[in-house]
């Protein structure tokens, strides 16, 4: 494998893994993802910009077969799928350094077991000469670790931004086009973002002051439509939710579907944009992309033996943990002589700031009346979204 070039001295090390299949044990991954390196080469000195998972380490040294020396190893985040193999790059470059913050400089010596005479500190705002070359280092903690950084090539404008801006994509395309690479980004963001929205808000204004022509993240292709990447963090990260209800289900005999389903035509009678999920087999990205922009959640879950649904309590919980910014809830379902559902959901998402709209639980199949109260339900919902959400029409796809 040959190194591909960016821009003049800056190459990409892009290390595909097409069959993976999930991440962190949990998250789907429909097209595979990649780690991605980069090497940038001054007059004097030759800078790798992170590595690769090391399952797929060899790749990353076919890349650098012909590199004889390589001076500095940039970790912008200990995480193993770009930190892992730098152990290993450390074995052939003996002479190199590992260039980082103080608090990534910790997480690698814990977790990689690398020497603390391996490292050289940098702080916010720090820049390394590679002749020609001038690397700023940018902290953007909390892009979903306390440690995570960026790197700004000062002479080319290429913002190095590891997580930030990346996607579950592998592909051999250098760059991303803006209509295959808006739902991999969607789903990465949601999945190890969207629970430090308000660092994201941040860390995009802290970049509004420098000139960016190319973003290479660590996962997926490099953008060169950089204003189009942060239009549409700034919409995920930064703007009120859309006028949209993700509706995230799970019926045993058909009487929560019914209800789901009358809520659902309802809802799109009033205008409201409606996803719905069946939690029965769920793909944890796609309940985590559709959280993002939702300004309403509604759990519909039927009462098993004293409680709700265990996969409504999966997905209450995974929502819990992603933190959207939805700002109302509601659990609608069936029971058949008792229970406590919309406790059991209620109490599952304390991290949700929503207001909780008026549950709708009915005995068995429901009745017109029990209808009615969803009725009622999707009324409310519309009205709530006027004034709180945006047309969901400025959703880009
Ligand atoms: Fe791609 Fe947080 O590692």
């Amino acid at each position: 494998m040959k190194p591909v070039k960016i821009t003049e001295g800056v190459y990409s090390l892009r290390v595909n893994h097409f069959n993976r299949r999930l991440f962190d044990s949990l998250i789907p991954l429909p097209e595979g993802t990649s780690y991605n390196a980069y090497l940038v080469k001054g007059s004097e000195k030759t800078a790798l910009l992170d590595s690769a998972d090391p399952e797929k380490a060899e790749v990353l040294f076919d890349y650098l077969k012909g590199e004889e020396k390589i001076d500095y190893v940039v970790s912008h985040h200990a995480e193993q799928d770009h930190s892992g193999s730098i152990p290993l790059v450390l074995a052939r470059y003996p002479q190199a350094k590992v260039v980082t913050n103080p608090k990534c400089k910790e997480f690698l010596m814990t977790h990689l077991h690398i020497p603390a005479e391996k490292f050289m500190e940098v702080k916010d705002g720090d820049t390394l000469q590679l002749g020609g070359k001038t690397l700023e280092f940018v902290y953007l903690p909390w892009v979903h670790w306390p440690e995570t950084m960026a790197t700004y090539l000062r002479e080319d404008n290429c913002l190095f931004s590891c997580d930030f801006f990346g996607a579950h994509l592998a592909t051999g395309e250098l760059f991303s086009e803006e209509h295959t690479i808006y739902e991999p980004m969607k789903r990465y963001y949601a999945e190890i973002m969207m629970p430090f929205r308000s660092n994201i808000k941040s860390h995009l204004e802290k970049l509004a002051k420098y000139e960016i022509k190319f973003i290479a993240p660590s996962h997926g292709p490099v953008h060169k439509n950089t204003r189009f990447i942060m239009d549409i963090y700034r919409d995920w990260a930064v703007s009120e939710p859309h006028n949209k209800a993700v509706v995230a289900y799970i019926s045993m005999h058909g009487s929560t579907y019914a209800l789901v389903s009358r809520l659902v035509s309802r809802l799109q009678e009033f205008g409201v944009c409606v996803e719905k999920l069946n939690l029965e087999q769920p793909d944890e990205g796609r309940v985590a992309m559709a959280l993002v922009d939702a300004a309403t959640i509604v759990i519909g879950t039927p009462t098993v033996l004293t409680g709700a649904h265990p996969k409504a309590v999966y997905a209450a919980h995974l929502a819990n943990l992603l933190r959207p910014k939805a700002k109302f809830v509601s659990v609608i379902g069936s029971y058949g002589w008792g229970g406590r559902a919309v406790e059991t959901i209620a109490g599952l998402i304390p991290n949700i700031k929503a207001e909780l709209l008026k549950p709708v639980i009915v005995k068995g199949l429901p009745t017109e009346a029990d209808l009615k109260q969803i009725d009622d339900l999707a009324a409310l919902i519309a009205e709530k979204h006027k004034g709180a959400a945006i047309p969901c029409q400025t959703v880009r796809i």
